[in-house]
Order: C-alpha cells, then structure tokens, then sequence
C-alpha cells in the first residue's frame, strides 16, 4: 500500500448537526486498517486504528514523518484511558476532568495495549480527547484508538480546513472528513505528567496557568521551549514544522521599533528583486505604508490572538501558493494564547530578530 495511490473520498459533515450514518464507511476503514483524515478543535489529524499496523506505518510514510517521532492515541470516552495507561497520575487526572474533551494531550505511562510502533518506542503515551463532535463521532464508531498526528506533508503548516488536507495527501489517504474550519487552529497543548514535576512539551491553548490552577501542582515549561540552546525533550521538538516555503522574519519588540524595521526591511527586499508578503496586526497593518506589490495577510488585532492563532497556518500555506519569497511577521504579546502562538511563529520562521526598546 504504502508508497500506491490510492482514491481519496471526501465526506462533508455539518458539525453543528452530525449525521451519524454518513461516517459509517470511513469509521469502518479506519477500524479496518485504513487511514482517514478527519477535523478536531485544534488541526486535521490523519488518524489510523492503534490496533492496525501497517495503517500506523502508513501514516508515517505518508507524511514522510521520521519514525522516531511518537504519535499522539485520540479517544473518544474519558474511560479509555484506563487501557492505555496502567498508572495515570493524579494530577493528569484532575487536567483531564476540566479540560477533556479539548486541546490538551497528557502523556502518561504508557500500557501494552499500545504498540510501541504508536510511540516511537518510547514507554509513555501521549493521549487526547478531541472535542470536535466529528472527531468525538468517528472515534466513538471506530470503536478504537484513534492515532493521529497533523494531517499534513512533514515540515508543511498544520491544516486548518480540509482543503489542506487535500492539498498535500490527496491520492494517498482513503477518506477525508470535512467539517469545516478547527476552531483553534494550533495543536494541543502537551504535557507530560510522567515527571516529578509536569512540563508543556508544546504549548496550546490550554496554559500552564490553567493547569496549574485546575491540578494544584506547579505546571513547568519544558527547558528546550525557554532556551532553544538545550536538547529537545520532545521528539517532536526538533524537526522542522510549520514552515511555508518562503523565507520568513519574525520581528519582535515594541511596536514603534517593529514599524521602522519592516518599512526598511520591505524596502530591502523590494530592491532585491524579492516577492515579498506582511503577516502583521490589524494595528499595524493600518499604519504601514506598503507598495501595491507586496502581499499583505492580517492576523487580527494585537489584543486577539486566539483569532490569529485560527488563521496562521492558512495565512503560510497561501503565501505558499502565491510564491512568496519573504515574509517579514510582526510578533505578538507573549501573554494567555500569545505563548503557544509564538512557538509556532517562531518555528516557521527562519530568522527571529528581537528588537529592544528605545528608551532605558
Ligand atoms: O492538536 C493536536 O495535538 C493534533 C490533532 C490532530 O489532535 N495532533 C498533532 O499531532 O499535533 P502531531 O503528531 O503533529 O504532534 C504530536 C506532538 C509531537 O510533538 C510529539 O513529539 C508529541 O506530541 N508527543 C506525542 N507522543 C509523545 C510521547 N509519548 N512523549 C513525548 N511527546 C509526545
Ligand atoms: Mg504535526
């Protein structure tokens, strides 16, 4: 199979009222041993019964994504979890009392019910309960663990809306699930419980204040997220993601500062000959004076970005398709959604370039 083409069926469910006999066929192939494509809350996952094998290596062919590199096992009932893991820690417990179903992934022991083909080998799971109401459909009718990572080619941004999907698997997967647009639009957040003191191996929208709160322990930061100098401790951490194909800058700093530097930086890349696109705020799209040529995407206002956490990777994949050679980003607040928002923008950008202030 793997390497073949294959025909791709595409399916619309409306997620607001889902019809639960249309996802019948592709609950059936995923439980079978195929590969389906399917939404949730945060991005598209490419999902494939933990059960299933050649399905699981099909997902990482398919992808191209390095084998070392662990899959995270989607649920669809809470009490799942007990076959997964035969020790879940008290305080990943009481996260997933609050925050399932939603975009949080607790990595916990991992039980031999899950082929280490699953988790790379590693013997923790990273497991989550998707609260897209297809997602929560399709699984339940599987009637399996669902291992999915991000629908998309290796290296490309997640996909959003099913089109993405489409864009770099089609002719390769059996079925794609179309539910419309994810609701956050950034991966979940992942934690890892199996330390003495739980890490964000990933940040999303659910923060360490929140889980703090919600366990009562102190939520940390994993070391490679505060000084990209140490060793990933998440596999994941150190393959190249989200990156569109174009050259991208990311400016961070005072406002004041960021506008002078992307009007002289436009200018630059102009002189070059360049193609050149803005990822900026509604803010300062409104104040920066750019020529016709260049391509402008507006995230949202400065204040919001969970909205702009729900457009960044279409805005990527379209200064993809319109050949965009540099993109100059404008950095957001490092507050609330900021956090995981940044990681992303950092991680698609090849050059992050830190303004100080003036004054002092
Ligand atoms: O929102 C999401 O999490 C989406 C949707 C489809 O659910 N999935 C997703 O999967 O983003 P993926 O494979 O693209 O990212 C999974 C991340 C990787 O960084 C991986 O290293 C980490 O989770 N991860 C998974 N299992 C792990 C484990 N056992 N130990 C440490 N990290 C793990
Ligand atoms: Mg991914």
């Amino acid at each position: 199979m793997e390497g073949e083409h294959c025909q791709t069926r595409i399916i619309k469910i409306d997620p607001q009222n889902v019809d639960e006999s249309l996802l019948v066929p592709p609950a059936e192939v995923l439980r079978e041993g195929g590969v389906v494509a399917f939404p949730t809350e945060t991005v598209y996952g490419l999902g494939a019964s933990i059960f299933q094998p050649r399905a699981v290596r099909r997902v990482f062919a398919v992808k191209g994504r390095p084998a070392d590199n662990p899959l995270i096992v989607h649920i669809a009932e809470k009490e799942w979890l007990d076959e997964l893991t035969p020790s879940c820690p008290p305080a990943a417990w009481r996260a997933v009392e609050v925050f399932w179903p939603g975009p949080l992934t607790i990595v916990v022991p991992r039980s031999a019910q899950v082929p280490p083909l699953v988790t790379a080998g590693l013997d923790k799971v990273g497991i989550r309960m998707p609260s897209h109401p297809v997602a929560l459909a399709l699984i339940r009718l599987a009637g399996v663990p669902v291992a999915a990572p991000s629908a998309n080619t290796s290296g490309r941004p997640s996909p959003t809306v099913a089109a993405h999907v489409a864009e770099d698997l089609a002719g390769k997967i059996d079925w794609i699930v179309d539910g419309g647009p994810c609701q956050v639009g950034l991966e979940s957040t992942v934690v890892d419980f199996t330390t003495p003191r739980p890490l964000i191996l990933r940040p999303g929208a659910i923060t360490a204040e929140m889980l703090t709160e919600v366990t009562g322990v102190e939520v940390g930061m994993a070391p490679g997220l505060s000084s990209p100098a140490e060793p990933p401790p998440s596999p994941g951490m150190k393959y190249v993601h989200y990156a569109p194909q174009g050259e991208m800058f990311l400016f961070e700093g005072p406002e004041e500062r960021v506008h002078l530097e992307l009007a002289k930086r436009i200018e630059e890349a102009l002189a070059g000959g360049k193609r050149v696109g803005l990822l900026l705020t509604a803010e300062m799209a409104a104040r920066l004076q750019v020529p016709e040529e260049v391509v402008v995407m507006t995230l949202s206002s400065r204040k919001n970005p969970e909205e702009a956490g729900t457009r960044l990777y279409g805005c990527l994949r379209e200064f993809d398709r319109l050949g965009v050679e540099i993109i100059l980003a404008e950095g957001y607040p490092r507050i609330g959604r900021g956090i995981a928002l940044m990681n992303r923008m950092e991680k698609a950008a090849r050059h992050h370039i830190r303004l100080e202030s003036d004054e002092e």
